[in-house]
């Protein structure tokens, strides 16, 4: 059984774990001396991924650790995280070593390597704020391959790694570059209210109580994968043309969130829309829409890969009916086609 937040029974043909590059290498070099072209899908900690079904190929997972510097110049330290190592470990360590710019990203699930093909945000960041290039291994030919943040084209959510070389490249390590200041970012709404709620003075905020803040603030409304099966927000909030708008506002008989893009875009978000739709709360079989925040899915219990999907087709045909807008999936889907 393959370990996933969504507490689903998922399966795979093979399943593949490796602690060094040279191990995925050589797993690679077997591979083509057998001339094994079977499928393969590389997973992160399971804490963003949807077993639709039994994965018929190998799933890889890495095990790569270690956090080590690099380079210190001036304010900046660079440091070379593993791909295996679990994501709020790596914050943690990174606020005790007093190395500044991921507080905002604290308490997410997953591992470093996924981080950096997903490009995880919460609160006003993303990791490629912080990223500065990644080391990979090409899951063809075993050639190790290293990826400026430039070319992996961040993105909302999005990387090149998602797009056109999906599924070509394992991540081995990331590398980040934070500052010995902190400056921390606070701009996203409710964040300084919820310091403020907590006596805290934005003045001589330690990094620790931002992280301690935004601890609680995800605690509230995002369920526990222990308790309750889910994977995060189960959709990207979507971006929308300005004009949109108007036929948004006059389909819900009030003003929408929304967030600027640009001159021309907004991201409106998913959650709002869902909840526009009459879902949050709301239960299909085994699968629900949380009722705290509406934009994550949970299994209730015993739902498999395809009642969650059910669920996630039933919201996204009501979305685009009432509003016009097709809102896509965060999480990745694996043993099934997206829908
Ligand atoms: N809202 C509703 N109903 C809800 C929840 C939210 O209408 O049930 C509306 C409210 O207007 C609220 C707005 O949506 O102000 C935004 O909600 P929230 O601050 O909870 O953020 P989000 O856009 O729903 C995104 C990320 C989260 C991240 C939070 C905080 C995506 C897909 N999700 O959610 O990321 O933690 O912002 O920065 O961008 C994740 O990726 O797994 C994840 C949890």
């Amino acid at each position: 059984m393959i370990a996933n937040t969504f507490g689903l029974a998922a399966t795979a043909d093979h399943y593949f774990e490796y602690a060094t590059v040279g191990a995925l290498q050589q797993f690679i070099a077997r591979r083509r001396a057998e001339g094994k072209r079977t499928p393969l899908f590389h997973m992160g900690g399971g804490s963003n991924l949807l077993f639709a079904g039994h994965y018929a190929g190998t799933v890889l997972h890495s095990r790569i650790a270690g956090i080590t510097v690099t380079a210190e110049e001036g304010d900046d330290v660079y440091v070379r995280v593993g791909a295996g190592v679990e994501w709020d470990a790596w914050v943690q360590y990174a606020i005790d070593s007093r190395w500044h710019g991921l507080e905002n990203l604290s308490a997410i699930p997953g591992e470093v390597g996924a981080s950096a093909v997903q490009n995880i945000g919460a609160y006003g960041v993303e990791a490629c704020d912080a990223i500065i290039y990644v080391d990979t291994v090409d899951l063809h030919t075993g050639e190790v391959r290293h990826f400026t943040a430039a070319e992996c084209r961040y993105a909302y959510r999005d990387s090149i790694f998602k797009q056109e070389l999906r599924g070509r490249y394992a991540v081995t390590h990331v590398h980040f570059r934070l500052s010995h200041s902190f400056r921390p970012q606070l701009s996203y709404g409710g964040l300084r209210a919820a310091l403020q709620e907590r006596g805290l003075d934005e003045v001589n905020l330690r990094p620790s109580e931002l992280r301690h803040t935004i601890m609680g603030l995800r605690a509230a409304k995002l369920p526990d994968p222990r308790v309750l099966g889910n994977a995060g927000s189960f959709f990207k909030n979507p971006v929308v043309d300005r004009q949109q708008i108007d036929h948004i506002r006059s389909k819900a008989g009030q003003e929408p969130p929304c967030y600027d893009v640009d001159a021309a875009h907004v991201k409106v978000p998913a959650a709002w829309l869902i909840e526009q739709c009459g879902w949050k709360g709301r239960a299909l079989g085994p699968a629900a829409v949380y009722d705290r925040q509406a934009l994550v899915l949970i299994n209730l219990g015993h739902a498999t890969g395809s009642d969650i999907l059910r669920l996630c087709r039933a919201i996204q045909a009501d979305v685009r009916s009432r509003f016009g807008i097709a809102i896509e999936p965060e999480v990745n889907i694996v043993g099934e086609e997206q829908g």
